[in-house]
């Protein structure tokens, strides 16, 4: 009898365990991570376009802009005379992006259909005059359309501290200063009440956010949400987006992976890892918006780790997340 019930537990044990594992790997096998584009050298700044369903995202070292067409796998670019750290469209206007290029704010036009290595370009603005070591890097557009992007420290591929600054730009065309110093300003992005700002100076190692002023565009009261030392997270936080349910969703430069965390108490839900290390952006995209592009850099590999990691600077899409963005917006210019 005892050994009877014990059998029978045992049994029913052994079918628990096999369907957590199998469960596990059917959860596992739902993922689906491909190589769309790549590899570049550091792909960066990954922007859904949901008026015309592409993804565009830049090579920063590269100084190229490209744009990819998941409908026929179509890649064209457009290039630049110095780095470009983010390139985003313009609001009601054909061909027209707004481009973080070196320390200038550029309104480029290109029509995406065709490689194009001599664009029109002309300047905005003008940011960190004062000084000849930052370029920009990340940026974003607000929900007014006010365009944010941030400087970085960076003189012969060496990274300078405290040398950056985060910019707000409205329609207007005047970058503001926001935040100042930054080491390298990077992933930025807000919560869907639009009353709260979420920021990246990836050096820190944190992500904090900022109360957030929908209508003025301004930000106080800094918290840091999350901080990777808590984690046991190597590497360093960079561009970030977020989904429906307001999570975060940041790439782990460094790290080879993908966090999903929760801004409300800084729990962090989901490691997604990469067959690479120096993950640099995420952006939700695909007609639904729930297919995750995640892009990604080989910049500074020795040789046997590209060995390893051959993928690495490629953009790749992650399916099956179950998971939706919202979408990107576009910068809004007076005329
Ligand atoms: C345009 O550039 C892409 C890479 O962005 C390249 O694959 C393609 O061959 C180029 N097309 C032409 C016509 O040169
Ligand atoms: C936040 O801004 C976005 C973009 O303008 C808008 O679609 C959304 O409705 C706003 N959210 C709230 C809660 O007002």
């Amino acid at each position: 009898m005892y050994t009877n019930t014990f059998f029978k537990f045992q049994l029913l044990w052994t079918l628990f365990l096999i369907t957590i594992h199998l469960t596990y790997q059917q959860s596992e096998k739902q993922l689906i991570i491909k190589t769309v584009a790549g590899p570049f050298t550091l792909t960066e700044g990954p922007h859904w376009d949901e008026s015309t369903n592409l993804l565009y995202f830049v090579d920063i070292p590269e100084q190229k802009f490209y744009c990819w067409n998941p409908k026929n796998n179509k890649l064209t670019h457009t290039s630049f005379n110095s780095p470009v750290g983010v390139a985003i469209p313009i609001a009601n206007k054909k061909n027209a992006f707004v481009v973080g290029c070196g320390t200038n704010v550029l309104e480029l036009t290109w029509d995406t259909s065709a490689n194009n290595t001599n664009p029109i370009t002309k300047v905005i603005a003008s940011v960190d005059t004062d000084r000849d070591d930052t370029r920009i890097n990340d940026g974003k557009i607000d929900a007014k359309g006010r365009f944010w992007f941030g400087t970085m420290g960076e003189k012969k591929e060496e990274i300078i501290y405290k040398r950056g600054s985060l910019y707000r730009m409205g329609s207007d065309g005047i970058p503001k200063k926001m935040v100042s110093p930054v080491c390298i300003s990077n992933g930025l992005t807000w919560n869907h009440k639009n009353d709260t700002f979420y920021y990246i100076d990836s050096p820190t190692r944190q992500v904090v956010s900022y109360d957030y002023d929908y209508n003025t565009g301004d930000i106080n009261n800094k918290h840091v949400i999350f901080d990777l030392n808590n984690h046991n997270i190597p590497g360093f936080p960079d561009g970030m987006t977020i989904d429906e349910g307001g999570n975060l969703w940041i790439a782990i430069y460094d790290g080879g992976r993908v966090i999903q965390v929760d801004p409300s108490n800084g729990n962090l839900l989901k490691t997604i890892n990469l067959p690479a290390t120096k993950i640099t952006s995420v952006a939700f995209g695909g007609q639904n918006k729930d297919i995750l592009y995640v892009t990604s850099a080989k910049q500074k590999l020795t040789n046997a780790e590209l060995q390893e990691q051959p993928l690495a600077g490629s953009v790749f899409s992650i399916e099956g997340l179950d998971v939706k963005g919202t979408s990107m917006l576009a910068y809004k210019m007076t005329n």
